[in-house]
């Protein structure tokens, strides 16, 4: 097998087992005799995997059972949108707290069907920090619920935990989904595309809070015409995702993919192993003055870690010469430059460790 090791942001690395299990499923589905393709959405077959995917996702995030668990379509970008529309009436406000530029899509795209507003931002420091675990954030007096981002992937800052605040919170967990335990019943809605630590592209995986699927029945109330069928949690939960043709191929490969992490030791197995490698790179980043890792310390991003080099002429070079080395996919995202290696649960140690080698050895040839 000639695949290298690939620090791709997303779409991302997958786990190879699950690869293989997805070519078998492919030309034959179980006994189905026909590819996992090619079946009906409403075949008992693919039943069964929706089924078990949303009961794999409830068992290792600990869900509570009163929350619904939908798969949709439209990535994360959608759900800035939706997540506002069906969460907030026209005059309500969502509080926005900004760390980074999905942050700033979320609040722009809410912004369209609410009064959302960002009360914490760390834009003017090109967003290099997030808000402290026990930081005291001015939330508006009436605002009906706080947004945030767990994980910044293209700063490579991640919270430690969710804001400290009473109000119900929505959560963009795209990029640290399924890495680590988090507190699912202080959410009103999480979401997370599919595509990096969960499986491929096209499958959003969706969590909603009772509160959140009345409120969606508010919304939808107050809207004039109401909120469009597609878009609406309450109906999504009505129709266990199903309201139209669902990803089916994208959905089984998450529940593989969640199988896998269960097989693994699921969520305390991937944040200790997460918080030990990312501490490997970071060490050798800090190391020497060579290296200008973006994130403060505190704020560090175990998933995304996204650096300089003090000549940023040296920059392609690095990009390049790793690819060479079989280390792809290392450049930065293109709104800021640098580099950024990634590291999700199906990214194997030994790219940590090759990584790591790489760059002492880039290091020492240029430093
Ligand atoms: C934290 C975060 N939110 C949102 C998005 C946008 O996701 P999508 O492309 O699925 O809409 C991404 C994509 O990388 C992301 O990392």
């Amino acid at each position: 097998m000639s695949r290298a090791h690939n620090f791709s942001a997303g779409p991302a690395v997958l786990p190879v087992p699950v690869i293989e299990a997805l070519r078998g499923s492919l030309l034959e589905f179980g006994g189905a005799q026909a590819g996992i393709m090619e079946i009906s959405h409403r075949s008992t077959d693919f039943g069964e995997v929706i089924d078990a995917a949303k009961t794999r996702l409830r068992r290792i995030m600990e869900i509570p059972d009163d929350h619904s668990v939908l798969f949709l379509q439209g990535g994360a970008s959608l759900q800035f949108y939706m997540s506002a529309l069906n969460i907030a009436r026209p005059t309500d406000a969502i509080d926005y707290i900004c760390t980074g530029n999905w942050s700033k899509k979320a609040v722009q795209e809410a912004g369209r069907v609410c009064d959302a507003a960002n009360v914490w931002s760390s834009a003017d420091t090109a967003f290099d920090h997030v808000p402290a675990p026990d930081e005291a954030i001015e939330y508006r007096p009436d605002s009906i619920a706080v947004h945030y981002t767990s994980n910044n992937t293209v700063a490579g800052t991640q919270l430690a935990a969710a804001p400290n605040t009473d109000r119900p919170l929505i959560a963009d967990l795209s990029s640290d989904i399924c890495s680590r335990r988090i507190d699912v019943a202080r959410h009103a809605v999480i979401y997370a595309g599919a595509q990096k630590n969960l499986g491929p592209s096209g499958v959003t995986a969706v969590i909603l809070s009772p509160w959140a699927v009345e409120r969606s029945r508010a919304s939808d109330a107050a809207r004039q015409g109401g909120i469009p069928s597609m878009l609406s949690y309450d109906l999504m939960v009505q129709k266990g995702s199903m309201f139209n043709t669902p990803n089916t191929f994208g959905i089984f490969a998450l529940e593989r993919v969640l199988a896998w992490v269960e097989e693994q030791g699921g969520l305390d197995y991937f944040a200790e192993r997460s918080r030990r490698r990312a501490a490997q790179v970071y060490a050798k980043l800090d190391a020497s003055d060579f290296w200008r890792p973006r994130a403060r310390p505190g704020s560090r991003s175990d998933m995304n870690i996204a650096w300089r080099i003090h000549d940023q002429s040296l920059e392609s070079t690095f990009v390049s010469e790793a690819r060479e080395a079989g280390l792809l996919a290392l450049k930065g995202h293109r709104s800021m430059g640098g580099i950024r290696a990634s590291l999700y649960n199906a990214l194997p140690d030994d790219a940590v460790a090759a990584l790591v080698e790489f760059l002492t050895d880039f290091e020492k040839r240029h430093g």
